[in-house]
């Protein structure tokens, strides 16, 4: 069989398995987090029968700080790749990042 290894722990070229799964379901659930919030007034947001979609959401959202503790933890464990990045895609990341 020719397959390449799945790599759990990060390589020089790419992230591994684990970073790649954290970074993905961390994403989801923040648009879930973000598609559950209980928008709208304080009267609103905190009406009983509301009280399910807003447990829902702060689930998700308290799920998304672990995770990201995790992969704070997770980080000092695992080698980091080494960037490539030029050009366009280059000035992209360093701006999202500096934004996050
Ligand atoms: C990734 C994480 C999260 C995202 C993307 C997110 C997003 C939102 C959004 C879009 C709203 C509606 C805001 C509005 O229209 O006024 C909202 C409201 C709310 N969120 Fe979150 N949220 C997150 C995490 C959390 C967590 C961890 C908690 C609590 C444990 C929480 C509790 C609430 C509550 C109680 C409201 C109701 C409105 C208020 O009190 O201002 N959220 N959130």
């Amino acid at each position: 069989m020719n397959s390449s290894p799945v790599a759990s722990a990060s390589g020089p070229e790419r992230y591994g398995t684990v970073t790649q799964s954290i970074h993905w379901v961390t994403a989801l659930l923040v648009v879930a987090a973000f598609a559950y919030g209980p928008g709208g007034s304080e009267r609103s947001a905190y009406r009983p029968s509301r009280d399910a979609q807003r447990l829902i959401h702060e689930t998700l959202g308290m799920s998304v700080l672990i995770l990201t503790l995790v992969r704070f933890a997770w980080t000092r464990l695992d080698t980091q790749p080494i960037h490539h990045l030029t050009g366009p895609l280059a000035t992209t990341a360093k701006v999202v990042q500096w934004l996050l």
